[in-house]
């Protein structure tokens, strides 16, 4: 259920984006071009080109009925609406398998969808803090320095682990989420390989949000406007470690100027979270050698979960 709810809250901003604006009872989305053609025009207000949610996923609202067989259903349904690629990825998830028989389904009418997010709410604050960004962010000169456009933190919400680095480069601003260039591979590997956690189980996120030009270090009135939406998201996820990238990433968060060489190898506090700060994946790319510092590190913070777990 909290999968599905995370799914629903997905399609919620994902029509938001869209520029629906009424989602709160009737879940509204664009008609097909031949659908819409084929039926009677008085069905729907001209100032509503939109139909109900709930006529794409019929039998979501019922959950008082809901079987195996329909959630199923359902999650298959959901999965052929169009997806964010930096959608949450919930702890605590059901594992439905998709549905492979889509045809089966009876397509029942439904006009109304109530949603209910209160069981986690670290979805709706995470979502809420993207949305307060926005799309369009100008609050610092990197809008106008050829950002193709915001990089928000992406992974699990209630994550124990969390990651910082620097800034996107020009990998994450072209597919919009963080660390997924040749120094992403690295990390994803130190996160899977290393320390045998599943990619999507850990929360990342950046300093900034917007990629420097010719990735540069984003600048100090750059982090003054950004840093704060990361340091509200720590405050929500609550990660008992977080591991920083990089010199950039450390000193901005542990507000220091120590070299990174001495921070690593040791464990820093900020704000109940332990922090672990270590190589940047991308130094790492350049100079092979500080692989084995940096898996000193990720042992650390292993043995730490293992043993606060
Ligand atoms: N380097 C970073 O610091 N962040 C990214 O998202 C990618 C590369």
């Amino acid at each position: 259920m909290n999968e599905l709810i995370a799914d629903i809250r997905e399609q919620v901003v994902f029509l938001r984006e869209l520029g629906v604006s009424e989602i709160d009872a009737n879940l509204l989305v664009p008609v097909e071009p031949e659908r819409r053609a084929s039926r009677p025009v008085e069905t729907r207000p001209a100032s509503q080109p939109f139909e109900p949610i709930a006529s794409v996923i019929p039998t979501i609202a019922r959950s008082s009925e809901t079987t195996a067989e329909t959630r199923q259903t359902n999650v298959s349904r959901l999965s052929m609406l169009p997806s964010l690629s930096n959608r949450p990825s919930p702890k605590r998830t059901t594992n439905v398998p998709p549905s492979e028989n889509l045809a089966a389904v009876p397509d029942e009418p439904m006009t109304v969808i109530t949603t209910n997010f209160a069981n986690d709410p670290n979805i709706s604050a995470i979502l809420s803090i993207r949305e307060e960004i926005g799309p369009d962010c100008a609050r610092c000169k990197l809008s106008t320095l050829g950002r193709k456009q915001v990089v928000n933190s992406v992974g699990n919400f209630n994550a124990d682990l969390m990651f910082v680095g620097e800034a996107p480069g020009a990998d994450e601003d072209l597919q919009g989420e963080p660390f997924v260039g040749r120094a992403g591979q690295l990390l994803t590997d130190i996160i899977e390989k290393g320390l045998q956690i599943p990619r999507k189980d850990v929360f990342i996120g950046n300093i900034n949000r917007c990629r420097p030009p010719q990735n540069r270090a984003p600048e100090p009135n750059e982090t003054f406007a950004c840093k704060p939406f990361l340091l509200r998201e720590i405050e929500i996820v609550k990660p008992r470690v977080i591991v920083v990238l990089g010199a950039t990433a450390a000193h901005n968060l542990l507000d220091t100027k120590v070299p990174i060489g001495k921070l690593r190898g040791q464990f820093h506090d900020y704000r109940g979270s332990k922090v672990m700060p270590t190589f940047h994946p991308a130094y790492l790319l350049r100079d092979p050698h500080k692989k084995r510092e940096v898996w000193e590190d990720m042992k650390m913070v292993r043995d730490f979960l293992a043993s606060s777990a």
